[in-house]
């Protein structure tokens, strides 16, 4: 059903990879609408909990397609425009999924692939693993991505990172955020599969919540969120996952989210 992107289906894990290895998972602007519509069907999708974001071949992903991005020299401003706001639209649609995303990498996430990588929820690193927003050495800058980035890293780091494009190790991925676990090669599975065992213990609801929660609540003062803050609390306690939730515990029992 797509060209680019492998798709898995394992209970109510769904495991998307990107497939263009011999670009090392460059993704032009058929990679960009395939990864949006994906992520705008999934999010329809009330049988998915987790999704595992990885990459085929040799890296995770080596961002934007050179090629593509030199062969907008040809297309007008409004068609870059557009082009560019496409992007946007795929990655918002991944960072807002209701669902955790778990992202695998390996090899390398460069450029728009650690971008892919600020959009996950949990992002689980193999420790040779390098990661850059590389872009000013190709002539351009980490602008799409930037909105999602900067949350994960902050402003210090970014001006660091994206003033030079310097290549950074998974070590300091993990020291500024970008990345929540380094393992040692070969346990890059078995990391994302416990990883996954966990978030799969985590109430649907409360998760889709949390999630549109966070971003809502980041940088404002307490006092300014108490009326969100106490809406969702009100609202998820007495709904039937919060009182499965709490039931369960008090009855020493599973709640019905958790698998078997
Ligand atoms: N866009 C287009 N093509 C790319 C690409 C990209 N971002 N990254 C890699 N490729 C292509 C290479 O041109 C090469 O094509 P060829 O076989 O026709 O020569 C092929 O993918 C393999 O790349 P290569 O560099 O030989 O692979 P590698 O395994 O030695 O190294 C990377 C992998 C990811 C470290 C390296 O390809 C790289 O640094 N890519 C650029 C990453 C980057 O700066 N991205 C930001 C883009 S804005």
């Amino acid at each position: 059903m797509y060209r680019y992107l492998q798709i898995r289906r394992d209970g109510a894990v769904e495991h998307v990879t990107l497939n263009r290895p011999d670009v090392r998972n460059a993704f032009n602007d058929e990679v960009v609408t395939e990864l949006r519509q994906w992520a705008e069907g999934l999010a329809e999708d009330p049988g998915v909990r987790v999704v595992v974001l990885a990459g085929a071949g040799k890296v995770f992903s080596a961002g934007a397609d050179a090629a593509w991005m030199a062969r907008m020299a040809e297309a007008s401003e409004a068609e870059n425009e557009a082009d560019a706001l496409a992007t946007t639209a795929m990655l918002r649609a991944i960072n807002t999924l209701p669902v955790v995303v778990v992202g695998r990498i390996h090899g390398a996430a460069l450029g728009g692939g650690s971008g892919l990588a600020a959009v996950c929820d949990i992002v689980i690193a193999e420790e040779g693993a390098i990661f850059g927003f590389t872009e000013t050495k190709l002539g351009i800058l980490p602008a799409m991505i930037s909105p999602f980035v900067l949350p994960k890293i902050g402003v210090s780091h970014a001006r660091a990172l994206f003033l030079t494009g310097t290549r950074f190790t998974a070590a300091r991925a993990l020291a500024i955020g970008l990345v929540h676990t380094v393992v040692a090669a070969g346990q890059l599975d078995a990391a994302v599969a416990d990883v996954v065992r966990e978030a799969l213990t985590a109430a649907p609801t409360g998760v889709a919540a949390a999630k549109r929660l966070i971003p809502q609540v980041a940088g404002r003062s307490p006092e300014d969120v108490a009326a969100l803050t106490a809406k969702t609390i009100a609202a998820q306690r007495v709904s039937p996952e919060g009182q499965d939730g709490l039931r369960a515990f008090l009855e020493k029992r599973q709640p019905g989210w958790v698998p078997q």
